[in-house]
């Protein structure tokens, strides 16, 4: 069985990625980065690990790392999956992909000829009820699906202390949003038409963010199948049992499901079986293993196991490039309807004005 060895750069959530790869048959963590010294000891301490640097291109340079990780900060990883690929490297790269659909079709002809993969690391497709509801579908259980019904709800308020949610370029639909924007695009991955809106809170506006904290976008696809998404990140929240943050519902002419986040709990029912609620609970500790449920990890090793059995057949681990790219292109035909007061947007016709191909 190969081992992949791996170099992360970026030690916020790039922590998850340190613990996933050391708890990982598959993987050999070989080298961490981040600008911050004192962030790099934290990490070193915290994990006896002791090869770090605070100079990204160490890690481009070491011919010992098949795979870089990039958890830098939302508007740097266009070009640091730049640089990894023109290292050689393949990368995986936490959510969002890119800021920015600006120069995407260069990234991806970069990684095409590259030969690398890019694997965007959408971590909540890899959540234990995530994973049972995508097994389910892949089964046919649901029948004819009619709707798919995302959110990502949560009092965000902590974040607007962060710098760079201040920077140009941070979104709460970028950063946050994405999470169920990706679901909606993982069952509907066909052409879709976009309308919505959204709006700016004091709140937020206090902060210096102008960035919209509150969003509802409905979504069509060619069959006439009907998404929702739906994101709100400073107001009060509910609390889990009211409201686990990213859910997704699937509704089908044979069945129906629920997969909800924190509460890691599963709902069904299919034709035939009645209502069943499946709890996950004895999973808590795999997926979130630091303090407050900060961090989470499961996800990750997940999903850089899937990974590593792609790379093991020469597959494209996805979502790929080319998908991040689409989901990126999604949120920003969201952003346009939101911008012409709900006006209808198509995916297809933001990918031609970057001259994307579809
Ligand atoms: N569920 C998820 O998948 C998930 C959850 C949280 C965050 N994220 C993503 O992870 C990324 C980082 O978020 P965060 O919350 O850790 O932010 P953070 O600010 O806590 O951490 C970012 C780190 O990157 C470092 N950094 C900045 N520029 C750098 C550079 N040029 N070279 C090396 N290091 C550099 C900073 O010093 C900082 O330690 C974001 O893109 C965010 O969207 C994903």
């Amino acid at each position: 069985m190969t081992t992949y060895r791996l170099g992360v750069v970026g030690l916020g959530e790039g922590r998850s990625i340190m613990s996933a790869a050391l708890a990982s048959d598959r993987w050999q963590l070989h080298a961490i980065c981040d600008l911050n010294e004192d962030v790099c000891r934290e990490r070193a301490e915290e994990f006896g690990f002791a090869r770090w640097t605070t100079r990204y291109s160490e890690l481009l340079e070491d011919p010992e790392i098949d795979v870089i990780a990039i958890y830098t900060p939302d508007q740097l990883h266009h070009e640091h999956v730049r640089l990894a690929l023109e290292a050689g490297k393949h990368v995986v790269c936490t959510k969002p992909l890119l800021v920015s659909l600006e120069g995407a079709e260069e990234l991806i002809r970069l990684a095409e000829r590259s030969g690398k993969h890019v694997f965007v690391g959408q971590s909540s497709r890899f959540f234990e009820p995530m994973l049972h509801q995508r097994r389910d579908f892949e089964a046919g259980r649901h029948g004819e699906l009619q709707t798919v019904e995302a959110h990502y709800i949560t009092d965000g308020r902590w974040f607007l202390e962060r710098g760079w949610s201040r920077q140009q370029g941070f979104s709460w639909m970028y950063n946050f949003m994405i999470h169920a924007a990706d679901l909606v695009r993982w069952y509907m991955p066909g052409e879709l038409e976009v309308t919505g809106y959204g709006q700016c809170s004091s709140t937020s506006r206090d902060y210096g963010v102008e960035a919209w904290d509150s969003m509802r976008f409905v979504v069509r696809d060619e069959v006439g199948r009907i998404g929702t998404i739906a994101g709100s990140y400073t107001m009060p929240g509910l609390g889990r049992d009211a409201e686990p943050s990213i859910g997704c519902t699937l509704r089908g002419t044979q069945g129906s499901s629920r997969a909800e986040y924190l509460n890691l709990t599963y709902h069904t029912h299919f034709s035939g079986e009645g209502k069943r609620r499946q709890d996950f609970a004895d999973k808590h500790g795999y997926y979130f293993r630091f303090e407050g449920e900060s961090h989470h990890a499961g996800e990750y090793q997940n999903y850089i196991e899937y990974f590593a059995q792609c790379l093991d057949r020469g597959a494209a681990p996805l979502p790929d490039i080319r998908e991040g790219v689409t989901t990126i292109a999604l949120l920003e035909a969201m952003r346009r309807s939101a911008d012409r007061g709900g006006e209808r947007v198509r995916v297809s016709e933001v990918l031609k004005d970057y001259g994307i191909d579809g």
